[in-house]
């Protein structure tokens, strides 16, 4: 599944890209590198099988960035996330970057693993931007998450791309229809509901459940909303 020479590729990519600015190449001298969350090291930390994981990877020590500087390193990490989701042949990684975002600058969250995340939605999930006033979003709405994490060494961590897209009644009941999908930042297909890899995005579901008066939406925390 995971290929070191795709990872390469993003990298050297994401390297190549980030000394476009003076205030990025700052970053590769302090000694930035991007990997790829979930790996080697991260699998450490992860909790249950991992073929069927009971939470997402989380860094155990991720860096708190000040808002420009989380911005600013997201501005890099989107190029490299432009390259290797896509890998995993979804239509939403490859188009999500040119959807509307919801939230102001990158929050982290516990939830996801420690990571830095931002949400996007199609034209069809507008009314994400209500939040909890939104309702039942319609068939084929698509939110769209990616992830970045920052280590104390200074390194751009870039972790998975997490999905919901609201496919037609009768899809699956507990999740209210939503297919979950989850895709590592090589664009490798870690799970999706009702597809390859199913048993290892249902702890999706169970938590999203919590919200079945939102349909099954957490949002942006209040803060990061815009
Ligand atoms: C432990 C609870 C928990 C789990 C497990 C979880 N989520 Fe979430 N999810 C949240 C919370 C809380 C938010 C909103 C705040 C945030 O972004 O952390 C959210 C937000 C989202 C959003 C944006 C839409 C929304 O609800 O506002 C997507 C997309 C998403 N999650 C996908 C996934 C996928 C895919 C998985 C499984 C691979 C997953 N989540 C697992 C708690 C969870």
């Amino acid at each position: 599944m995971y290929t070191r020479t795709r990872l390469a590729r993003v990298t050297r990519w994401a390297m190549a890209l980030s000394c476009l600015s003076v205030a990025t190449c700052y970053a590769v001298e302090e000694g930035t590198h991007i990997a790829q969350a979930g790996s080697d090291a991260e699998m450490s930390t992860i909790s249950g099988e991992a073929s069927n994981p009971r939470r997402h990877y989380r860094l155990r020590d991720p860096k708190i960035l000040d808002p420009e500087r989380a911005a600013e390193i997201y501005a890099i990490a989107r190029e490299a996330m432009g390259v290797g989701y896509p890998l995993s042949g979804s239509e939403v990684a490859r188009d999500y970057l040119s959807w509307r975002r919801f939230n102001s600058t990158p929050y982290l969250s516990a939830r996801h693993g420690n990571h830095y995340l931002n949400n996007y939605a199609n034209e069809r999930a507008l009314a994400y931007g209500e939040f909890e006033a939104a309702g039942r979003l319609p068939v084929g709405a698509v939110i769209a998450k990616d992830s970045f994490s920052v280590t104390n060494s200074g390194g751009i961590l870039i972790g998975p791309l997490f999905i919901m897209e609201k496919m037609p009644q009768g899809f699956n009941y507990v999740s209210a229809d939503w297919k979950y999908t989850l895709v590592r930042a090589d664009g490798t297909l870690f799970g999706e509901t009702n597809g390859p890899g199913a048993n290892r995005v249902e702890y999706c579901i169970s938590c999203h459940l919590a919200q079945e008066r939102y349909d099954h939406l957490y949002f942006i925390p209040k803060d990061y909303r815009h």
